[in-house]
């Protein structure tokens, strides 16, 4: 992995040595120098980080020092979007290149690459390398409500997704390919979206990140939902999303899985239960009676002409011209 000799890394060692303390007694003068003392963001944003005002900053030494010895590491990193980092000048060192996520570097370099003393997440608890990440994402939209998701509270952390230094794929770092990322852990899901009708994420139509948001969501099953509170299946389903002048009540109280297996069914309209009468009969009674917590009807029979419900009740998700859904 380090191609320097023992002799070479020895001399640049030194090198660095020397430019580390001559940087820091520059450093102490230019802070006696400032009587405000603490406006270390106002000198952050308009000096290069290395000169940042605080005795702080002088514990980081930069990704080009890492590169001196970590050199294919360094190529590989600098092909991922976390090569941004080292322009980031507003955040300062803390927030730039590998020590962004490993700490500073100062005495790791100086004890010539002591690995007690540099941040390692080999061996971390989840909670721990999660939080590493999130002290740059915690506040991006998607990323915003992970500590309260459902894989936070089951120790599912970044770095079972996610890694920095070994994806397998280009985009976004992942450790595998979507579905089969998520089949790892989720094998009902595998199982339903292997049923004769299901929303072709297998195909590479659909993703199960159009309706789930792995980092979490403020809602139940990490499920996203549409800015205006609405549930996710409108965004593609457009025109279930009325308003109607004659709603089914249950399409917007229960929401679209009272009937529908969203993953798979073995149902071509990924009903929950077939056939479709035994559906609307788990709500409906035969009664003009309204029924406790049950809905009204229908009042015709059972024969077979009336169990092909929605031959007759086609729109069922609402009507603006019938009030029993009838076009
Ligand atoms: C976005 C956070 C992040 C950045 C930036 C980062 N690392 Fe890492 N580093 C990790 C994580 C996480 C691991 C654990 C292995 C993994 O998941 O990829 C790791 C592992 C390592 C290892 C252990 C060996 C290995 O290959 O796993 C070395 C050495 C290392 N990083 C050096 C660097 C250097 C040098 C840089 C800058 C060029 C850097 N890292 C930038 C997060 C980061
Ligand atoms: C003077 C050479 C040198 C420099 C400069 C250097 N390292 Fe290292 N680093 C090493 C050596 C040597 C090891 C130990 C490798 C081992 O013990 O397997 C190491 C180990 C590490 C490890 C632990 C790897 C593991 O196997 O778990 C990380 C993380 C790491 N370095 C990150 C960095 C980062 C980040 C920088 C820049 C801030 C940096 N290093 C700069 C020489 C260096
Ligand atoms: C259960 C798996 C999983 C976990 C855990 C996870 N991610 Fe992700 N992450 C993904 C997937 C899948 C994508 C790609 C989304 C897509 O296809 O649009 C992604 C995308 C991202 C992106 C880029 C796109 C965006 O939407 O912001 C960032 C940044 C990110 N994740 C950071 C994190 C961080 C930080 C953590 C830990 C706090 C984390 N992820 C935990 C699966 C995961
Ligand atoms: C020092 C701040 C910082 C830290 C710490 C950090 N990231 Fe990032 N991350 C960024 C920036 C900046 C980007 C690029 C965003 C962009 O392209 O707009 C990024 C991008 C990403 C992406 C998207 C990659 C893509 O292909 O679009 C993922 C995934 C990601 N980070 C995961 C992680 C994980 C996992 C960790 C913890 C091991 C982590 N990040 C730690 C700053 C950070
Ligand atoms: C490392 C294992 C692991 C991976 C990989 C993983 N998950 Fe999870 N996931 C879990 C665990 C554990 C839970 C919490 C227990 C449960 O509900 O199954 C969970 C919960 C969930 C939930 C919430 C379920 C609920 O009942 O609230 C959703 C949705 C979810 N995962 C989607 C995904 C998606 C999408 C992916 C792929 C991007 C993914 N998961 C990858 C382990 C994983
Ligand atoms: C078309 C939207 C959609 C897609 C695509 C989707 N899900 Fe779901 N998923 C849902 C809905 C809605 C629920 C809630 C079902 C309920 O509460 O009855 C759910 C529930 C879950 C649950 C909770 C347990 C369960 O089975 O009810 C997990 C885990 C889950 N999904 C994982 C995944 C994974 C993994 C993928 C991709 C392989 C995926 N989902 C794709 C909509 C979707
Ligand atoms: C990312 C877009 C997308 C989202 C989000 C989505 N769907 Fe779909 N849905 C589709 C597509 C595309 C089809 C067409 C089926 C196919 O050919 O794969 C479909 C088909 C269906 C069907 C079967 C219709 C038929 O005639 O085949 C039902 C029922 C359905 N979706 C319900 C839902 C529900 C419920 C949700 C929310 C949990 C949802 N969808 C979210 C894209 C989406
Ligand atoms: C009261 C039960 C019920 C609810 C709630 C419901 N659906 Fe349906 N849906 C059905 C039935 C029954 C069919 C089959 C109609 C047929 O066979 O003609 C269907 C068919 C569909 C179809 C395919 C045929 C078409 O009309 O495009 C889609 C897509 C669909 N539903 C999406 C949704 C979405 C999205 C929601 C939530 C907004 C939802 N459904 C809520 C009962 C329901
Ligand atoms: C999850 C429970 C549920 C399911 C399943 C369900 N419905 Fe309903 N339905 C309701 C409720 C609640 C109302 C509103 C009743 C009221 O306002 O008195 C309603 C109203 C109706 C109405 C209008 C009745 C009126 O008097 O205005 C018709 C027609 C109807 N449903 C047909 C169906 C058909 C056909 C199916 C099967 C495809 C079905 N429903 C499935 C709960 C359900
Ligand atoms: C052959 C056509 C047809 C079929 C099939 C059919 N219905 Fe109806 N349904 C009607 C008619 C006609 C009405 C009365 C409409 C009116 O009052 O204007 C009605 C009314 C209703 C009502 C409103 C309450 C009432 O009785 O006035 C409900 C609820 C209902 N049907 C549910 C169902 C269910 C559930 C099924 C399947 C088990 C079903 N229907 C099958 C034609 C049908």
């Amino acid at each position: 992995m380090m191609s320097n000799s023992r002799a070479s890394r020895a001399v640049l060692f030194a090198v660095l040595y020397l430019f580390v303390s001559a940087s820091a007694l520059a450093r102490v003068g230019h802070q006696i120098a400032d009587k405000s003392g603490q406006s270390g963001s106002a000198q952050a944003a308009s000096a290069p980080a290395t000169s940042a005002p605080s005795a702080e900053a002088s514990k980081y030494v930069g990704a080009e020092t890492c590169k001196t010895c970590h050199e294919e590491i360094y190529n590989a990193w600098e092909k991922t979007p976390h090569w941004k980092t080292t322009l980031n000048i507003k955040g300062g060192p803390s927030k730039q290149g590998c020590e962004g996520c490993h700490g500073p570097g100062a005495d790791h370099v100086a004890g010539g690459g002591d690995k007690t003393k540099i941040f390692v997440f080999e061996g971390k608890s989840r909670q721990e390398t999660s939080a590493r990440c999130l002290s740059c994402h915690g506040e991006a939209h998607e990323q915003s409500h992970f500590a309260e998701s459902a894989h936070s509270s089951s120790d599912v952390g970044c770095l079972d997704c996610h890694s920095p230094h070994h994806a397998k794929e280009k985009e976004f770092l992942l450790v595998q390919e979507q579905p089969q990322l998520c089949y790892g852990c989720h094998t009902s899901a595998k199982a339903d979206f292997a049923k004769p009708y299901h929303h072709r994420v297998n195909e590479g139509l659909v993703q199960c990140n159009d309706c789930h948001n792995p980092h979490g969501t403020g809602t139940v099953r990490q499920l996203r939902s549409l800015p205006s509170g609405d549930a996710v299946c409108y965004k593609c389903h457009v025109d279930k999303q009325g308003p109607f002048v004659y709603e089914h009540v249950p399409v917007k109280t229960e929401g679209c899985t009272s009937c529908h297996s969203p993953h798979g069914s073995t149902n071509p309209k990924l009903l929950n239960v077939m056939p479709v009468n035994m559906l609307c009969l788990q709500c409906h009674t035969f009664s003009t009676q309204l029924t406790a917590g049950g809905p009204i009807g229908p009042a015709h029979n059972q024969s077979a002409k009336y169990q092909a419900c929605t031959m007759c009740h086609t729109q069922i998700h609402g009507s603006n011209f019938s009030d029993v859904f009838f076009k």
